[in-house]
C-alpha cells in the first residue's frame, strides 16, 4: 500500500477513488488489475478534456499502486448529482435533468481532435450482442449509417454518478467512454438510464438503507418527466431537436445490450423498446 493513499471517499462500479498525498488530490485506482489499458483511455481523454476548457477535475499523472493501475486528479469537494438527488428523495428532478442538460451542452461545444471517434465503436458494439437477431441487427446498423456524422466531444457515459456539483457548477467526471460523434448518443444514453435504469441506481447509491417502496414508486412516476424536462432543456441550449434525439434510441438502446454489467431484466426491456420501435420500419 503506499503512503501517499489516504483514506478511501467513494467508489464506482470499476474503480474506488481514495485521498492522494494532501487534502487537494486523490487517486482513482481500478478494482481490476488488468485495467491499464483503460486508465491510460481515461487519463489522456481527461487530459484532452482538461486541455480544451471543459468542466472537469484537473488530471495528475498515472500511477501504479500494487499493480493497480491509477489516475491522480484534482479532489473536488461537493456531491454527485446522484447525492443530490437522493438525499432530496427526488423531489428536486427538474434541477438535476436541467444541470445535466447544461453541462452536455457545453461539453458537446467542443469539437476536438485526439479522442477516438464513435461510429464504428458503436456498430461494433450493436453486432456483439445476443439480444437481437441477426436481421433486427442490421436494420439498427441500416438506421444508424442513415444518420449523419458529426464531430464533437462525446462523454460516453452521463450518468449521475459521472456528475459532480461543486459550489452549484458541475463538472464530468469518468472520461474512459469518450468519443468524437453525434452528441445526440449522449443524450439517448441518458434517457435510456434514466427509463430503465435508475430505481437500481439509487439503490445502489443508498446502500446499505433500504430503499422505501414509496421512494421506488415515486420515481417511477416520474422518470418520463425526468426525461421531458432533459429533453426540453437541452433542445434550448443547442439546434438539436428531440427528433434528432429520438432517431438515437434504438441504436444506443440495441448498444446497451453489450454492456456486460447492464442486467438481463433491463436488457429484455430494452429489446422491447427495439422492437416496437423497429415496427415502423419493416
Ligand atoms: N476528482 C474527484 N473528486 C472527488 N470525488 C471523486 C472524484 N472522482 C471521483 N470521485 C468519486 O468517486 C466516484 C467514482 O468515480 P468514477 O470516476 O465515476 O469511477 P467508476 O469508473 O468506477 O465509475 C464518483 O461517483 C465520485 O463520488
Ligand atoms: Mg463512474
Amino acid at each position: 500500500m503506499s503512503t501517499k493513499m489516504g483514506r478511501k471517499i467513494n467508489e464506482g462500479s470499476s474503480a474506488e477513488v481514495f485521498e492522494w498525498e494532501n487534502d487537494e488530490k486523490i487517486i482513482k485506482l481500478a478494482k481490476n488489475k488488468k485495467r491499464h489499458q483503460s486508465m491510460l483511455t481515461e487519463y489522456l481523454n481527461s487530459q484532452v478534456a482538461w486541455d480544451n476548457g471543459v468542466s472537469v477535475p484537473q488530471p495528475f499523472g498515472l500511477v501504479d499502486v500494487d499493480g493497480r493501475p491509477g489516475i491522480i486528479f484534482e479532489r473536488i469537494y461537493g456531491e454527485t448529482l446522484m447525492e443530490r438527488f437522493v438525499n432530496q428523495k427526488g423531489f428536486n428532478y427538474e434541477d438535476v435533468a436541467r444541470i445535466t442538460a447544461k453541462i452536455l451542452s457545453e461539453t458537446h461545444g467542443k469539437k476536438i481532435p485526439n479522442i477516438r471517434s464513435q461510429r464504428e465503436a458503436i456498430i461494433y458494439s450493436i453486432n456483439g450482442a445476443n439480444y437481437l437477431t441477426n436481421s433486427e441487427k442490421k436494420l439498427v446498423v441500416d438506421i444508424l449509417n442513415n444518420i449523419p456524422i458529426k464531430e464533437q466531444l462525446c462523454h460516453g457515459d452521463p450518468n449521475l454518478n459521472n456528475i459532480l456539483i461543486r459550489d452549484n457548477k458541475a463538472l464530468l467526471i469518468d472520461w474512459r467512454h469518450a468519443s468524437i460523434g453525434n452528441p445526440e448518443t449522449d443524450l439517448a444514453e441518458y434517457i435510456l438510464m434514466t427509463r430503465y435504469a435508475i430505481v437500481p441506481m439509487v439503490r445502489q447509491a443508498i446502500l446499505p438503507r433500504h430503499i422505501p417502496s414509496e421512494i421506488e414508486y415515486y420515481i417511477n412516476s416520474i422518470k418520463e418527466e425526468i426525461i421531458k424536462v432533459f429533453i426540453d432543456e437541452y433542445t434550448k441550449l443547442s439546434d438539436i431537436t428531440s427528433e434528432d434525439i429520438d432517431s438515437w434510441i434504438i441504436p444506443m438502446a440495441a448498444r446497451r445490450l453489450s454492456v456486460g454489467i447492464i442486467p438481463k431484466s433491463e436488457k429484455e426491456q430494452l429489446v422491447g423498446e427495439i422492437r416496437r420501435r423497429l415496427k415502423i420500419y419493416k
